[in-house]
C-alpha cells in the first residue's frame, strides 16, 4: 500500500529543514499567550485571544510542518517533482514573515492589519500550492497518500479562500460573519486541510517506520472518501444557516472517516515487525488516544447542543478543538519530526560515506529518549488544558501555555541537535540506503 520511497529524489536539505526549525515558534506563541489567558478564554471560542492562538498553532505550527513534510514527501515519496526551488525559498520567506502578522493582528483585532497580515498568509498559501500541485501533477507513483494529498490541498484553498473572504467581510462590512460561516472555514481548515494530511501522510509512514508487513489498509479508500463527502456536505450546509438536527446530523458525519483511520492504523500497528517503539510509534498511539479524546469530546459537544441549545458550552467547545489539533495532529507531527528530518541528513550529509566509514544509522542522529521526553512533555500539556478548559480552570490553562512554550523550545533544541556531527553506533554500515534500527 504504501509507496516505494526514492532517496535519490529528496530535495535539497536546506529547502525542507527551514520549514521543521521555523514551526515550534507558532507553538511557541500560542503557548505564551494561553499563559497570559484569562477566564474569558472559556467565554467565547471566537475572541480576538482564541483566534490568535487558534491561528499560531494551526497556520504557524502545523502548517509550516506540513509544507515542510509534503515538500519531502512529494518528490521522494509520491514521484513528483517540485516546481520550483526558489519557489519554495520565497514561499518561506513570506510565510514566516506573514504569520507574526495575522497572529498580531487577530490579537489585537486589528481589521485593517489582518487583512494585510490574511493577503500575506494567503500569499504564502499560494505559492505553496503551486508548488505542490505542480510537484504532484509531475508525479507518476500512484498510492492513497496522493489522493489524500490532493484532496488536503483542494481545501486549504478553500479554507484559505474563506477565511480572506470573511476578513475582508468584516473590514468592509460586507455582510455578517456568523458562526455557522465560521464554522465552516474552520472544520474544512481542521479536518480538510490538516486533517486529511495527517491522515494521508500517515498510511505512508507508519507501515515505513514501523515495518509493516503482511497487511493492508481496509479503510483507506473509503475513510478519504466519507470525509470529503462529508466535508462538502458539511460546509455547504453550514453556509445555509440550516436548522439544528440537520447540523448534528451532518456533524456526526465528520466523524466517520477519522474513526476508520484510527481503526485502520490501529491494525498496522499490531501488524508491525519492529516491536521495540521509538518515538514515532509512541506517538502513533499517543496521536490514537488523542483522537479518541477529540471524537468523544465532539459528540459531548453535540448532545449539549440538543440537549440545552442555550447553555454556553464554550469551554468544551474549547477541549475539543485543542484535543484535536495539538492532540491528534501535534503527537503526530512532533514523532513524525524524528524520522524525516535524520532521513534528510542521512541522505544528504552521511550517504556519501557509506562503504568507506561506518556511518550513523538514522536513529544516531536524534536522541530517541530527548524525543520521548519533548513527546511526552506534550501529551502532557494537551492533557492539562483538556482538563482544564473542561473545569473551566484559568490556572491550570495558564500552566499548559507554559508546558507548550517549554515543548517548543525543547523541540527546536532536539531538531537542532541533529545537525551536530554523530558517529556510527554499529562497526561498519554496508547498506546503501538509510539503516532503520529494528
Ligand atoms: C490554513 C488553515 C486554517 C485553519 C485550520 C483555520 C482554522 C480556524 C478555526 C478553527 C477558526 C475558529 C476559531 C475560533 O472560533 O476560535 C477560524 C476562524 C477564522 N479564521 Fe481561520 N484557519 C485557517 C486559515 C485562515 C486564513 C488564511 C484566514 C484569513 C486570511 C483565516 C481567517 C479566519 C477568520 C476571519 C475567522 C473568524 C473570525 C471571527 O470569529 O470573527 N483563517 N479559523
Amino acid at each position: 500500500m504504501s509507496a516505494r520511497v526514492t532517496p535519490a529524489e529528496s530535495p535539497p536539505l536546506w529547502l525542507v529543514a527551514p520549514f521543521f526549525l521555523a514551526a515550534p515558534a507558532g507553538l511557541a506563541a500560542a503557548g505564551v499567550i494561553i499563559a497570559g489567558a484569562n477566564s474569558d478564554s472559556f467565554a467565547g471560542v471566537n475572541l480576538p485571544r482564541n483566534l490568535a492562538i487558534v491561528h499560531a498553532l494551526v497556520v504557524g505550527w502545523v502548517t509550516t510542518t506540513m509544507m515542510g513534510a509534503t515538500y519531502q514527501l512529494i518528490p521522494a515519496v509520491l514521484g513528483g517533482r517540485l516546481f520550483s526551488a526558489w519557489l519554495v525559498r520565497l514561499q518561506f520567506a513570506l510565510h514566516v514573515c506573514a504569520v507574526p502578522v495575522f497572529v498580531w493582528a487577530f490579537y489585537h483585532w486589528d481589521l485593517p492589519l489582518l487583512e494585510i497580515g490574511g493577503m500575506m498568509v494567503c500569499g504564502s498559501l499560494v505559492l505553496y500550492l503551486a508548488n505542490a500541485v505542480l510537484g504532484l501533477a509531475r508525479g507518476s507513483r500512484p498510492g492513497v497518500t496522493r489522493w489524500y494529498v490532493m484532496a488536503a490541498l483542494s481545501f486549504l484553498l478553500a479554507t484559505g479562500g474563506f477565511g480572506l473572504l470573511w476578513v475582508m467581510a468584516m473590514r468592509h462590512a460586507l455582510f455578517p460573519i456568523t458562526f455557522d460561516r465560521i464554522a465552516a472555514h474552520a472544520h474544512l481548515g481542521l479536518l480538510g486541510w490538516l486533517g486529511l494530511t495527517v491522515m494521508g501522510v500517515s498510511y505512508q509512514l507508519v507501515p515505513m517506520f514501523n515495518v509493516v508487513r503482511g497487511t493492508e489498509p481496509r479503510f483507506s479508500r473509503v475513510a478519504l472518501v466519507v470525509t470529503v463527502a462529508a466535508l462538502i456536505a458539511f460546509a455547504g450546509v453550514m453556509l445555509l444557516a440550516p436548522p439544528r438536527p440537520v447540523r448534528v446530523v451532518f456533524a456526526i458525519g465528520l466523524a466517520a472517516g477519522p474513526i476508520l483511520w484510527g481503526l485502520d492504523l490501529l491494525r498496522l500497528m499490531h501488524h508491525r515487525s519492529r516491536r521495540n517503539l521509538d518515538v514515532q510509534g509512541r506517538a502513533t498511539y499517543l496521536s490514537l488516544t488523542m483522537l479518541a479524546v477529540t471524537i468523544a469530546l465532539g459528540f459531548t459537544v453535540l448532545a449539549m447542543q440538543v440537549v440545552s441549545p442555550e447553555r454556553n458550552n464554550t469551554h468544551v467547545v474549547v477541549a475539543y478543538a485543542m484535543a484535536g489539533v495539538l492532540g491528534w495532529m501535534g503527537t503526530m507531527l512532533i514523532g513524525n519530526t524524528y524520522k524525516i528530518l535524520p532521513f534528510l541528513l542521512w541522505y544528504h550529509r552521511y550517504r556519501p560515506l557509506v562503504g568507506r566509514a561506518p556511518v550513523p544509522v538514522t536513529a544516531d542522529i536524534y536522541n530517541d529518549r530527548a524525543a520521548t521526553a519533548v513527546l511526552a512533555s506534550h501529551a502532557a500539556g494537551v492533557a492539562v488544558l483538556v482538563l482544564a478548559a473542561l473545569l473551566e480552570n484559568t490556572w491550570l490553562l495558564r500552566a499548559s501555555g507554559g508546558i507548550f512554550a517549554a515543548v517548543a523550545v525543547a523541540h527546536l533544541g532536539t531538531m537542532l541537535h541533529m545537525f551536530l556531527p554523530k558517529t556510527s553506533s554499529r562497526p561498519m554500515a554496508p547498506a546503501t540506503r538509510p539503516l532503520v534500527a529494528r
